[in-house]
């Protein structure tokens, strides 16, 4: 017998086949597992089944009583007889009574993960909370950036992007300061935007023939993510490549000391590193304990040259990385998702001056100390499914060298959209109500979808960014290898399970 039903989970059509012994299995419930989304359903036979099943059982009593009246019964049938009937009552009972099913017109199935998710926040996780870098926050904390590279080496590598910091005099002033305090350094220049393995490959060669024992990155996430890869590359002897595909033992790394230039990637204050590898269009973040910086300047005073756009794209960067956390099948404790919705409306505030009076010290100030908390680890902890928007941004600038947070900001809102179902949709009210400031209202999916509305209002009609692929001149040439490069070979276990199916789906939504 096969039947049609809908998954509980993605909704998505799948069929079942069951065979006739299958159907009588009242004991045991049938496992199977949905094939677009993997989650595991559990099979239990409609509770007018067991209505029947009683009838029938009381049926079967009643007439045996009324033969015993004709003919004589032998007492073991009796005693056989009286077990069958308490085992059929009880099996009626604890299937009968039990709850959480999903009903699909003649099945009944239980939608097992909720329970197991509930049953595990319960067990109250514990976490392990270590930030280890130090941080100097605000305008003159350079005065100390001498004093602390002396504490942890003689020779710098002094790695930076293509040319910001010499417009905006940063460069000038952090070379005087290294050589006012005899501090010697050799220099990486020309890291770009989505670094890429080679820079980290030439890093490493200029490391290792100056002999210096300290990377100093001066900008924006990707120079201080090449710098933690030049770090690490340093001991490694094989192909730093490696280090992304997680083969490298990470078991030495030069110290690292930043000055933020740009409030976007958190990398400042976390152990992350996203490299790109232009010969096979691979993107991959990796982290190890030991490229977390020791010391990170946080000057708001140097975003202020960050022009429009990355100031945008940087803010939709913390934005997201405080919301991938947000929207987590899993409870979060209180304290933590109050946090996540003081970031993001912090951002929201702060990016909109940003934008209007860029020197604005407070604005900047803000969005600086909320590009680090948002993903240093503070907020994660009762997190434990993969990012989701992060995974299918990924292969998109590593195919088309996209800004990241440009990327995101269009792929969020989709991915939301198609990721919203009854189930979840509180998640997407109190997100609609505690950082846009929207109403509660008693229909609760209308609310989540104007939830939607105002991220999509804030992203691109204040922030100005792009919504589609189209804008950005990008066509679903590649959105099969994307798929698969942002599932890696598994589905992404995220706020909702998506296949390969399911990213292709949303990077339509895209277009
Ligand atoms: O290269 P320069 O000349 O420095 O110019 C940069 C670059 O063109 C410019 N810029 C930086 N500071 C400036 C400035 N321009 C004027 N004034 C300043 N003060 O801005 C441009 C973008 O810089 P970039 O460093 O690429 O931006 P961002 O900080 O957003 O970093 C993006 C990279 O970080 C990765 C992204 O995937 C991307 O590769 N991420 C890293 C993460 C981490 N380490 O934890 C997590 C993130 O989710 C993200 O994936
Ligand atoms: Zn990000």
């Amino acid at each position: 017998m096969k039947y049609l039903i809908k998954c509980p989970n993605c909704q998505k059509e799948l069929v079942l086949e069951e065979n006739f012994f299958g159907r009588f299995r009242l004991v045991i419930s049938h496992n199977k597992q949905c094939p677009h989304c993997k989650v595991k359903l559990f099979r239990h036979y409609s509770s007018n089944y067991y209505v029947l099943y009683l009838i029938v059982l009381l049926a079967i009593l009643f007439f045996l009583y009324f033969m015993s009246i004709f003919i004589k019964m032998p007492t073991i049938f009796w005693l056989l007889f009286i077990i069958a009937a308490v085992l059929g009552l009880y099996l009626f009972f604890i299937h009968y009574c039990q709850g959480n099913f999903y009903r699909d017109s003649t099945i009944v199935w239980r939608f097992k993960k909720v329970n197991r998710e509930q049953k595990e926040v319960k067990k109250v996780p514990g976490f392990i909370y270590d930030i280890p870098t130090k941080v100097y926050f605000g305008p003159d904390q350079l005065d100390n950036l001498a004093a602390e590279i002396k504490k942890y080496g003689h020779k710098v590598l002094l790695c930076y992007g293509g040319g910001s910091i010499k417009r905006n005099g940063l460069y000038d002033r952090v070379c005087l300061l290294l050589s006012n305090h005899d501090i010697p350094y050799a220099e990486v220049a020309n890291i770009e935007p989505n670094p890429h393995v080679e820079s980290v490959r030439r890093g490493r060669d200029v490391a290792r023939r100056e002999n210096c024992d300290l990377v100093l990155a001066v900008g924006g996430g990707s120079v201080i993510d090449c710098a933690k890869f030049i770090a690490a590359a340093y001991y490694w002897d094989k192909d730093p490549w490696d280090i992304s595909l997680g083969k490298a033992e990470v078991v030495s790394c030069l110290p690292i000391i930043t000055i933020l230039t740009l409030a976007a990637t958190g990398s400042e204050m976390n152990a992350t590193g996203v490299i790109t590898n232009e010969e096979n269009h691979q993107k991959i973040g990796a982290s190890y304990p030991l490229m977390f910086p020791k010391v990170s300047f946080l000057d708001p005073t140097l975003t202020y040259s960050v022009n429009k756009y990355q100031t945008s794209c940087g803010s939709a960067d913390i934005f997201f990385h405080v919301l991938e956390v947000y929207f987590n099948p899993r409870e979060s404790m209180f304290l933590l998702d109050s946090m996540m919705e003081g970031i993001m409306k912090t951002v929201v505030k702060y990016s909109k001056i940003a934008l209007a009076k860029p020197d604005d010290y407070e604005a900047r100030a803000n969005l600086m100390w909320s590009s680090s908390w948002a993903i240093n680890g503070l907020i994660k902890e009762y997190q434990t499914h993969r990012w989701s928007a992060h995974a299918m941004e990924h292969p998109l600038s590593a195919y088309y060298d996209l800004t990241h947070g440009l990327g995101l900001a269009i792929i969020v809102p989709k991915w939301l959209q198609y990721a919203l179902r009854q189930e979840n949709c509180e998640r997407y009210c109190a997100f609609g109500h505690n950082v846009f400031d929207l109403p509660y209202e008693d229909d609760r999916m209308a609310m989540a979808h104007k939830a939607l509305d105002a991220l999509k209002k804030y992203l691109y009609e204040e922030l100005e960014l792009n919504r589609s692929f189209t804008e950005c001149g990008i066509d679903d040439t590649y959105f099969v290898k994307m798929a698969n490069d942002a599932c890696k070979g598994k589905a992404i276990d995220g706020f909702v399970p998506l296949n390969i199916d399911d990213v292709v789906e949303i990077y339509k939504l895209c277009l």
